[in-house]
């Protein structure tokens, strides 16, 4: 039976993945042509909840069947991000992790000799080569050989599809939970450089670049804008929210037990403006079996709102109090940052840190010149809490 997978799973069943056909098969036959020399990068962007994590691994299952080797790396599945110690060794070493995992997870168990043989051949010094279950393993690289370790991972999609040109028909990079890489600092611009340099002499492997960005990130601008990394060479593909009648027919195929009036799903809509994200958790949450009209639709949503609203939340409570008061001013209006200053009564130069890092957060975009707060459902939780308790949840001080 169909159903409505919950809210934070993103590696849907076929049950659970609906529609975006024409996505897949936008960015399938992108894909494919990395077959014929021509290999594209290509930046997924979208709301954030939108889908886009989904959408990556049910095309990596697609093409999975389809021989090809799909190496999905999750940025925020480093231990270093974990433990806070996040930088290029990291990534490389990550990278590395999954080319390998994916190699044993389609059966090319040939590959670690084909590396020792590589790595002799380059003088890639390792620290040791260490056999895990029967397989010589290339482990633990020191930071003094770094850069030349770092070449020969960003080298390896590449000669993997050369050796193994007979049994895969194509490699696939996807990276996720990229905009974690801003965790790079100061080296961010010159490792997203150090990147291109590798990819665009590779022919037959394809690169797909995703994460929690939205639109307006600068770190979008860093890979593709006109004077960004891939500036010109990427393909920048949005996923866009269900529409009306794709949310309609999803509802009524997973969820049939959700007994909207007219009104009541048109104001369902409106809550959860077509992202599948809140469509999940709030079509998971409402009650079922019963009529829906607009009011008992808004109700829920409010009382919901700690829940849908959860990741903002957590977010919030991290902040400093100045962030969140910067936050605060713009729930009705988006200000410049001289408004901004003028509001909370400092100067503009005292702000400029927090607006960097609340941008960086994605929790505040600029548009038009003035920052906004681009998540209707974190600005509808903060005015609900204020609503409901008279006050922000401000830090205490
Ligand atoms: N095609 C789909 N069909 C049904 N549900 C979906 C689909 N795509 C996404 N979802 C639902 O939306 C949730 C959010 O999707 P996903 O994590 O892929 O979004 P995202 O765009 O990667 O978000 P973020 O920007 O936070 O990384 C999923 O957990 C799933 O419940
Ligand atoms: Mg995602």
């Amino acid at each position: 039976m169909n159903e409505l997978a919950w809210g934070t799973n993103n590696d849907l069943n076929d049950n659970q993945f609906y529609n975006r056909f024409e996505d897949i098969e936008f960015i399938s036959n992108l894909l494919k042509s990395s077959r014929y020399g021509t290999s594209p990068s290509i930046l997924l962007t979208g709301f954030r909840g939108v889908g886009k994590s989904a959408l990556m691994k049910k095309i990596q299952k697609n093409f999975r069947d389809e021989n090809y080797l799909i190496v999905y790396i999750d940025l925020s599945a480093s231990n270093a991000y974990q433990t806070d110690e996040f930088s290029r060794e990291s990534i490389i070493e990550l990278i590395y992790d999954q080319i390998i995992n994916e190699c044993r997870e389609v059966g090319i168990t040939t590959v670690d000799n084909k590396i020792e043989k590589y790595i002799k051949t380059h003088d890639v010094a390792l620290k040791e080569i260490v056999n895990i279950n029967g397989y010589p393993v290339p482990f633990l690289w020191t930071k003094r050989n770094y850069k030349k370790l770092a070449n020969f991972v960003m080298e390896l999609p590449q000669y993997l599809y050369d050796e193994y040109d007979e049994n895969i028909n194509g490699i696939f990079l996807f990276f996720d939970e990229f905009q974690i890489i801003k965790e790079l600092g100061d080296d961010l611009t010159d490792f997203l450089w150090y990147m291109r340099s590798f990819i665009q002499k590779q022919n037959n492997v394809s690169y797909v670049f995703s994460g929690s960005m939205s639109v307006k990130d600068s770190l979008i601008e860093e890979i593709a804008g006109s004077n960004g990394a891939f500036g010109g060479r990427i393909l920048t593909i949005e996923i866009k929210p269900f529409s009306y009648e794709t949310t309609k027919n999803y509802l009524n195929d997973n969820a049939e037990y959700l007994k909207f009036t007219k009104d009541g799903f048109d104001q369902f809509y409106n809550c959860t403006k077509g992202i599948p994200f809140y469509i999940n958790i709030f079509g998971n949450l409402l009650p079922r079996n019963v009529n829906l009209d607009s009011d008992s639709v808004k109700e829920n949503f409010i009382k919901f709102l700690p829940v849908l609203a959860m990741h903002f939340s957590n977010s919030w409570f991290r902040l400093s109090l100045q962030e969140q008061k910067i936050l605060t001013t713009l729930l009705d209006e988006s200000l410049n940052r001289s408004g901004i200053a003028k509001k909370l009564r400092v100067t503009s130069g005292a702000i400029g840190r927090s607006l960097n890092r609340l941008q960086d957060n994605g929790l505040i975009e600029m548009e038009n010149n003035n920052y906004c707060i681009p998540n209707f459902v974190f600005k509808a939780w903060l005015k609900n809490e204020y609503e409901t308790k008279g006050v922000y949840p401000y830090k205490s001080i």
